[in-house]
């Protein structure tokens, strides 16, 4: 049986929902992670420094019994969102980025902004303040392909921001093309990724197998083989530019299995274990620590963690679900056999 000591690791990408939802998903981040990047796309989404650090403290209420997670809080743009709303959000301490949502791109983003062009002031500001911009990178013209709308954010939309703010410091979320992996690679400096683990060990196919999986739909939806391929041999290689961001993203089962599905993947009850499958697979584990614990770290300016946690190669069976307040969760590869387990974590 092989052990693997790591750096404890940091969710750059999670969404924790609120309440009941909350209460149910948040040990399985903590049990791994030190801390997380949470998402603001709750509804009504969080659009201001004070509801983000309402929204920590309910988090910070829902933690498990001693534990030191931290929470790290972000801002969802608007259309209307105010250039002094980022002042305060850089003066908290506690929010450190804000982020993009395209109206219509995703789960909870209708308040979303509907031309980048218009926040330009507030991402001058962003600049000036060095706080994170997070970018959900599809364009959200219902013309487009859905398997084109992330290369076409990419030219018309993310390179021109890129150019105009050239001291922004960006993350592409959860990117799942070539495109994004060479823009990114390609990019000038302060620009950086997420990957999730279903976009490192599944293609399109996956959505397909024996009949239709709405466990396996999330957006950006899975790609071609090629595409994850080009993912996977990125984060092999090493480069600093890409780190971990699960974006597990929990919906109940009645919300997942029905004739108009939700978009999103619960992946927290393994968050490390899956990316060791991936980063083994492509017989890079000796890579692991870096995009998961150290690359996301130093692109937002934090201290790498301290403590550690311990993985060991002993295959394990997921449930079939989980509670989830009235519902249940059907979790990543439910009813199968993951080849991590996690044995130790230490803060
Ligand atoms: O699949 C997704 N689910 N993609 C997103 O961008 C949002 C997320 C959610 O909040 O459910
Ligand atoms: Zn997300």
């Amino acid at each position: 049986m092989t052990s693997l000591c790591l750096r404890r690791p940091d969710d750059w990408h999670l969404h924790v929902r609120d309440a009941a939802a909350l209460a149910a998903v948040l040990p399985f981040t903590t049990a791994r992670f030190a801390r997380a990047i949470i998402m603001p796309n709750l509804k009504p989404p969080i659009t201001t420094t004070a509801l983000a650090l309402a929204y920590r403290e309910r988090i910070r209420a829902a933690l498990p019994a001693g534990s030191g997670f931290e929470p790290l809080m972000s801002l969802y743009l608007t259309d209307v969102t105010d250039p002094a709303e980022i002042a305060r959000a850089k003066t908290s301490g506690v929010v450190h980025g804000a982020k993009i949502y395209p109206a219509g791109a995703t789960t909870h983003s209708d308040a979303g902004v509907t031309d980048i062009r218009r926040l330009d002031a507030v991402l001058a500001r962003m600049e000036e303040l060095d706080l994170v911009l997070q970018v959900h990178g599809e364009v959200t013209d219902p013309a487009v392909d859905v398997f084109e709308r992330e290369p076409r954010f990419i030219d018309e939309a993310l390179a021109p921001l890129a150019e105009r703010h050239p001291r922004l410091r960006i993350v592409f979320e959860h990117i799942t093309t070539e495109a994004a992996v060479s823009f990114v690679l390609g990019a000038r400096a302060g620009v950086a990724a997420t990957v999730t683990p279903q976009h490192l060990l599944m293609n399109r196919n996956a959505l397909f197998t024996g009949g239709i999986r709405p466990h396996h739909y999330c957006m950006p939806v899975l790609k071609a083989e090629r595409h994850r391929a080009a993912l996977l041999a990125a984060v092999a290689a090493g480069t600093p530019r890409l780190f971990l961001g699960t974006d597990s993203a929990p919906h109940g089962r009645r919300a997942k299995e029905i004739a108009c599905g939700c978009a999103g993947i619960f992946s927290a009850h393994a968050g490390i274990e899956l990316y060791a499958e991936a980063f083994e697979a492509a017989g890079a584990l000796d890579k692991l620590e870096g995009f998961a614990s150290c690359h996301g770290a130093d692109f937002y300016r934090l201290p790498r963690n301290t403590g550690t946690i311990t993985l060991v190669s002993e295959p394990w069976e997921v449930p079939a679900s989980y509670p989830f307040g009235t519902d249940e969760l059907v979790p990543l590869r439910a009813g199968e056999r993951i080849g991590w387990r996690l044995a130790a974590a230490a803060e």
